[in-house]
This record gives C-alpha cells, structure tokens and sequence, in this order.
C-alpha cells in the first residue's frame, strides 16, 4: 500500500481543507501542473499545424500524452479521443451515429444528467428512450436492460459509477448481452477510470466517455471518449484538424482521431493529464481502489450509526457517500461542514434530478473519497456530521 501522507505532499491544499468531493473534480498532483507550466514556458505552439520546432514539441508532447492515456485504459491511441470533459465526448457520439426515426435507446435513472439529455434530445429526431430503474440502492439489474429491448434497440448508455449512489453496474456483462442482440453500449465512465481497474478491451463497450478532471487527476477542460468503431459515426463537430483535403464542395476527412477533433485542443491540459496519469498508474489503481473503497465504507458505516442521518447506496460502495441529516437541507449542511470545519462536500441534485427523483429526497450531501484522503478526514467528517444532532434535536 502506498503511503497517503507522502501523496498528499504533491497536493498542496490539502493543508488548508478537508476536500472530500472527489466525485466533482480531483486536485491536481504538482508534477501534473509543472508540465503544464513548463508547456506555457518552453514550447507553446499549436498541435499539427506548424514546421516549427516550438509546434513540433507541442505536437509530440501532445501525442505522447495520447498514447500515456491510451494504454492506461487498454485502448488504441488511434481509437482515444482527447475532448474537454465527460459531456463533450457524450455528446458527440450521440451526434455524430447515424441514427434513422424509429431507433431505440435504453438507458436508466441512474444517469447523470450529461448522460441522459444528449439521448432525450435525440427524441426531436424520431428516436425513442427507455429508462430503466435500478433497485432501492443504485443496481441496475442485467434483465431488466434485456426487458427493455425492442427490435429497433440500438444503442444502451449507462453510467460504471453512479455519481449518487456509488453503486458499480456490472457493464461487461451488459456489453456481453447487447451485442447478442447486436446493441451498442456507450459506458459513462467518469466515476470510474482512476477509480478502479479500467481496460476497455476487457469491457469491450463500443464507447467509453471519462473525464480527465476527476480520478485521472488531470486539469479540468480534459476528458476522454474511447471510439471501438470510429469509421460507423460521421464527426459532429469538423473544422480545422480533421480534413485531409478540401476540393471545393467537397472534402475528406482525416481518420480518427483526428476527424473527432476539431480545432485547436486543450494542449496545455492534455499535456498535464498524460502526466497525472503517470502518477495514478505510478500509485497502483488497485491500490487506490482499495483505498476509496476502504475509507468511503467506513465513512458511510459511521455516519449511519447516527440516529439523525440517513445514508444512501450499496454497502459495497466505491468512494461515494450520499447522505442526509434529518430536518436539514444538504446545502445548510454543506454551508456549515465548511464554515466550521473547512470539510467540502458537495450537495444538491448532483446533475442527476431524475435520480434524486428515484431516492424520493429533493438533494443529498455527497462526501466522496480519493486517493489522497486519511483515517483522520474520515473522523473529522462524522464528527462534524455527529455534531450537527445539537442543530435537529
Ligand atoms: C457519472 C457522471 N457522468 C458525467 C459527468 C459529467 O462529467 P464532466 O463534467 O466531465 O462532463 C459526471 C460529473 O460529475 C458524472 O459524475
């Protein structure tokens, strides 16, 4: 196992809070941020578009951070398409498919809201969802995705991590379902690569969307979308970047994953995220995995032990801990966990009002978990929360 206290060293606030909303956005390791300041002091230069030495370095720097998070995840660079979060990457496979009036997608209650609006959007263009509800703890049961099948399902979208619950869902064997049934699956994987042991040869899932910004450590404007056949979907976004050839009114685009990014990119962030990943991969993802997985379990246990709190989720939870004290709303709670005790969590709806639906509550605090949290924060949150009954009694 590593040692926390020596990781926390590259984290620097971490002296001055107790941050435990990982699920949002993760603090970004120093030697994540020097190479993006050594990116702005020594070759600043656009990606593929220049002879120059300084556009060259930006250029290779740029590609290697590619290949770096390519194999990270077990996929192909060629295949890994680096976008500017979880959304974007969502988006654009939900923009680019050739979809036709009458084509069917299922996805469930669980989602966040970057995985269910691009999908309900699609609705304008004739295609139908279906939204499968998970059990009382954030479940999603295999054959209830296989009842919702009808002979024009096309697509599934579904969450490996629900951001709410911090129930994992069994996403290899759903892919191995859907594609019995020669359904596509489009894994919304932003709460789980960094978190846990992530190989999407292994999962082979058709699509994979991450953020750079949260277990990957990486800067924010980052993300990743794993595209298995990118030669299906026609790029929704083209511009500068993605041609080989414009003659006339016609042009010809590069192949992927160039096609996909259109535009000068985030180089700078990009940079900065093959080298937070260094340092995950340097760390172990197992180990990490056991760490969030050790802590959050804890945390929730404790917190449940208390009369005026409800805690929601699985037992085995990864990292996440939604609860709420009773007669409180979760912003006062969060208002106050802050102002005395400099703990941040989130609270409110966390981008997932359908969810928030399903739990029948209208918010949640959400204390989340990673690698760089301590014993220590676990006993200062359930302190401060345990303090609280004064407030509700
Ligand atoms: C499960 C899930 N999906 C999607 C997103 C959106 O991620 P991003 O902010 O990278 O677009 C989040 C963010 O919290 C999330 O938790």
């Amino acid at each position: 196992m590593y040692d926390v206290y020596a990781v926390r060293e590259d984290f620097p606030v971490l002296k001055e809070v107790v941050y435990l909303d990982s699920t949002a956005t993760t603090q970004t390791p120093i030697p994540a941020v020097e190479a993006m300041v050594e990116y702005f002091y020594r070759y600043a230069g656009n990606h593929g578009r220049g002879a120059h030495r300084l556009a060259r370095e930006a250029t290779n720097r740029y590609e290697d951070a590619r290949e770096t998070i390519a194999r990270f995840l077990n996929a192909e660079p060629s295949k890994t398409v680096l976008t500017k979060n979880t959304t974007e990457g969502i988006n654009l496979i939900a923009n680019s498919y050739p979809w036709e009036a009458g084509d069917h997608i299922v996805t469930t209650v669980l989602e966040h809201h970057s995985n269910l609006l691009p999908w309900l959007r699609l609705q304008k263009k004739g295609v139908k969802v279906t939204i499968v509800n998970p059990d009382s703890k954030g479940k999603v049961d295999v054959s209830s995705i296989e009842k919702a099948f009808t002979e024009k399902t096309r697509l599934i979208a579904i969450n490996h991590v629900s951001n709410v619950f911090g129930s994992v869902q069994d996403v290899k064997n759903i892919t191995k379902l859907a594609h019995r049934y020669d359904i596509k699956v489009l894994v919304d994987g932003a709460q789980s690569a960094g978190h846990m042991p992530v190989s999407l040869k292994d999962l082979n899932c058709d699509f994979f969307a991450t953020a750079g910004h949260k277990g990957l450590l990486g800067p924010q404007g980052t993300g990743v979308l794993y595209i298995k056949e990118p030669d299906v979907l026609d790029s929704a976004l083209v511009g500068g970047g993605t041609v080989s050839d414009v003659d006339g009114y016609t042009y010809v685009l590069e192949p992927s994953p160039a096609c996909f990014e259109a535009g000068t990119p985030n180089i700078p962030g990009v940079i900065g995220l093959g080298r937070s990943v260094e340092y995950v991969e340097k760390i172990g993802v197992p180990e990490i995995e056991s760490h969030e997985i050790r802590l959050s379990r804890e945390a929730a246990k404790r917190l449940s032990e208390l009369e005026h709190v409800e805690v929601y989720g699985p037992e085995d939870r990864v990292g996440v801990v939604p609860f709420n004290v009773k007669g409180l709303h979760a912003h006062d709670v969060a208002l106050i966990l802050d102002q005395t005790r400099k703990i941040c969590v989130r609270s409110g709806h966390h981008c997932a009002i359908p969810t928030i639906r399903f739990l029948e509550v209208n918010s949640t605090v959400r204390a989340s978990f990673a690698l760089y949290n301590t014993e220590e924060e676990v006993d200062i949150l359930v302190n401060a929360v345990e303090g609280l009954k004064a407030l509700v009694s």
